[in-house]
C-alpha cells in the first residue's frame, strides 16, 4: 500500500563524480557570482578576495577571472575531510555514498589549485581546517 515504494527503494547514487553534476558551467552559482562582481565593481569597492573550500580550484578560477589583480586567499585542508566533517557531510548528502565522500576531496594540492587558477602572483593558498 501507499505510494512511497520509489523512495523506499532509492539507493545511494554510484556516479563516478556526483559533485560534478551539482555545479555545471553556467549554473546559478556562476550567475550570482557574476552579479556580485558587477555590483562590487559598480560600487568601486576595493579589497582582497577569498574562497573557503577551493578543492581543485575550478570555481576559484571563475572568481579569479571576475576579480583580476586582487589578492586571492584560497582556504582548504588540501586533504579532504576529517571524521567529524565526514559525518556531517553524510547527513547533508544521504544520497551520496559515505565512502565516496571520504575520498572525495583528497585528490588535490596547492600546486594543482595554483595551476588551475593560473595567477600565482596574487594567490595565497591557506592550508587550514576552518
Ligand atoms: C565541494 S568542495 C568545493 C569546491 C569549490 N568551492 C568549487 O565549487 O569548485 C569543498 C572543499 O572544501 C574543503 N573543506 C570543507 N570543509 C572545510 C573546512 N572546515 N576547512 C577547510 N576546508 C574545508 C574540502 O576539503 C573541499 O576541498
Amino acid at each position: 500500500m501507499g505510494g512511497c515504494s520509489f523512495f523506499k527503494s532509492a539507493r545511494p547514487l554510484e556516479l563516478k563524480d556526483p559533485f560534478r553534476y551539482m555545479a555545471p558551467e553556467g549554473d546559478m552559482r556562476h550567475q550570482v557570482l557574476k552579479r556580485l562582481a558587477d555590483e562590487i565593481e559598480s560600487l568601486g569597492l576595493e579589497g582582497d578576495i577569498a574562497e573557503l573550500g577551493v578543492f581543485r580550484g575550478r570555481f576559484a578560477r571563475k572568481i579569479r577571472k571576475l576579480f583580476p589583480g586582487r589578492t586571492f586567499y584560497l582556504f582548504d585542508t588540501f586533504e579532504g575531510f576529517d571524521d567529524g566533517q565526514l559525518a556531517l557531510e553524510s547527513e547533508k548528502f544521504p544520497h551520496i555514498k559515505a565512502d565516496y565522500i571520504s575520498q572525495a576531496f583528497k585528490d588535490t594540492s596547492v600546486e594543482a589549485v595554483l595551476a588551475e587558477i593560473g595567477d600565482v602572483e596574487h594567490s595565497r593558498p591557506m592550508e587550514a581546517r576552518l
